[in-house]
């Protein structure tokens, strides 16, 4: 059995994009020592411009003080090598979900990481029991999905692949509260694990609703926004059960459940929207139009509302 090292005081987050830059935020604001690795130094510059950016918010939102956010930059190193590898206690692949690149960073890994340092991944698509074939130990590789943006979402899914070793597992939840995130354990490597389980078939009857007429988007957002979602944050599902009583369940899924969009492949509709280019705010159109200036502001006001929520939970103290 490995001992894995449980006291991590610095880790290397691989990948500088979307989920590793918010991640190295939060590590680094724990007072975890970060090491920041992407293919070049350009690209490693702006992921910690962007850092700085949402670190910015932060002081606006009155959740982290300037002394607060120095010391939460003074932690990050940037790095385009992997040699650092040997120097950390903990690593965290955020790499794009192509087969080739997650093999080629794993490749590295196993060079140079420690054989008692615990490999986690931020996949949301590929099988943890895959990627963990590309070690000696496939027991030290756990699945670690922070959810977007990931410098605000206090969830954290810690994913167990079929050989994951209990202690790796231990490590990486124990790092998770550390760093001030809610670790939910998924015990199987299901596809979707659990959060994205959820919310894709709760989008798939979202888009049969549309597509079929039954209500425009804003309503569809504004049903949810204002109506059940509205008690998420204080309700999970299994709670509402409670609440509403298992016996009205089953009595209204007897009709309904049959009625509920069951589709296995994404619909014609999805499919011509792709085709046609049409893929949301990154390129300007989706189901709402965006324009380019005003992305920013869009961006700030979403910040500023879930620092709020988060504010109102008990989830980020003010300062
Ligand atoms: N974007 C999301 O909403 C989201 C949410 C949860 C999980 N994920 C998962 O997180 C992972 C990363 O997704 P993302 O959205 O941050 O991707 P991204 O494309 O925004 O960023 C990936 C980064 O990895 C870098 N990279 C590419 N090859 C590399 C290599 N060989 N070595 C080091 N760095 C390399 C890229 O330069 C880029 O900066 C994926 O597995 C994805 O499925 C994404």
């Amino acid at each position: 059995m490995v001992n894995y090292r449980k006291d991590i005081k610095s880790l290397a987050v691989i990948g500088s994009g979307t989920m590793g830059r918010g991640i190295v935020l939060t590590c680094a604001a724990a007072g975890k020592k970060v090491y920041m690795i992407d293919i070049n130094m350009d690209i490693l510059n702006a992921a910690l411009e962007g850092i700085k950016i949402n670190l910015k918010s932060f002081i606006n939102e009155k959740v982290m003080t300037q002394a607060e956010v120095d010391a939460t930059i003074a932690n990050i190193i940037l790095s385009d090598k992997y040699d650092v590898l040997k120097d950390v206690d903990f690593v965290l692949e955020a790499v794009p979900e192509v087969p080739a690149i997650k093999e080629a960073v794993y490749k590295e890994a196993q060079k140079y990481a420690p054989a008692d340092v615990v490999i986690a991944s931020n996949t949301s698509g590929t099988p943890i029991t895959k990627l963990g074939k590309y070690f000696d130990n496939p027991g030290r590789m756990v699945g670690m999905h922070w959810w977007n943006p990931a410098h605000i979402t206090p969830v954290v899914e810690m994913i167990n692949g079929d050989e994951s070793d209990p202690e790796a597992m231990d490590v990486t939840v124990e790092l998770t509260k550390a760093v001030g995130r809610y670790p939910v354990v998924v015990k199987r490597d299901v596809p979707g694990f659990l959060g994205n389980r959820l919310l894709y078939a709760f989008m798939r009857e979202a888009l049969w609703c549309y597509e079929n007429g039954v209500a425009s988007a804003e309503d569809i957002d504004m049903m949810v926004k204002a109506g059940f979602a509205f008690k998420f944050p204080v309700l999970g599902p299994m709670q509402i059960l409670d609440m509403a009583g298992l016996d009205i369940f089953s009595n209204v899924s007897s009709y309904l459940y049959n009625q509920l969009d069951n589709s296995t492949e994404p619909s014609e509709f999805i499919k011509q929207r792709v085709a046609d280019g049409k893929l949301g705010i990154k390129s300007g159109q989706g189901f709402y139009e965006y324009k380019k200036e005003e992305l920013p502001a869009m961006f700030g006001k979403r910040n500023k509302l879930m620092i709020a929520l988060l504010k109102s939970q008990g989830w980020l103290e003010e300062k």
